[in-house]
């Protein structure tokens, strides 16, 4: 169901990508959201991090609503990973942005 979800989420996302008439700032925060709640590599951020607006209540990182991370936070925290927080640094350069935008978005 939640697979299900997602994958219809991920073809909303290229769909909107892909058309001119839809602001590129709404498809990447989509995009963001996407990864984060479900389809990022190697692990997705909400199995460990809190952050409403996604449906995330992960425990094992520190809660995203309340922490308030800036861009530069985020995107050195991704690069380098922290404690049990793998790095990153391997994901596409679009779709770390994307997240970033998605989390100072959501949160801010
Ligand atoms: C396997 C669990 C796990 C995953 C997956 C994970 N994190 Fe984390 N994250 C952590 C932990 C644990 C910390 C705190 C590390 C510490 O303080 O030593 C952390 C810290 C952070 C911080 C705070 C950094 C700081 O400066 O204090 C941010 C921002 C963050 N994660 C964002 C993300 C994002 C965005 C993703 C997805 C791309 C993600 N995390 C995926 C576990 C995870």
């Amino acid at each position: 169901m939640l697979k299900t979800t997602l994958s219809v989420l991920s073809s909303v996302t290229l769909a909107l990508l892909s058309s001119t008439a839809i602001a590129a700032d709404a498809a990447q925060l989509e995009q963001g959201k996407t990864l984060f709640a479900g389809s990022a590599q190697p692990i997705a951020c909400a199995v460990c991090h809190t952050l409403k607006d996604a449906d995330a209540a992960g425990t094992i990182g520190p809660d995203l609503d309340e922490l308030k991370p800036d861009a530069d936070r985020i995107r050195k925290t991704m690069m380098e990973g922290m404690g049990a927080m793998p790095s990153f640094s391997a994901m596409d350069e679009a779709d770390r942005e994307a997240i970033i935008a998605y989390v100072v978005d959501a949160t801010n």
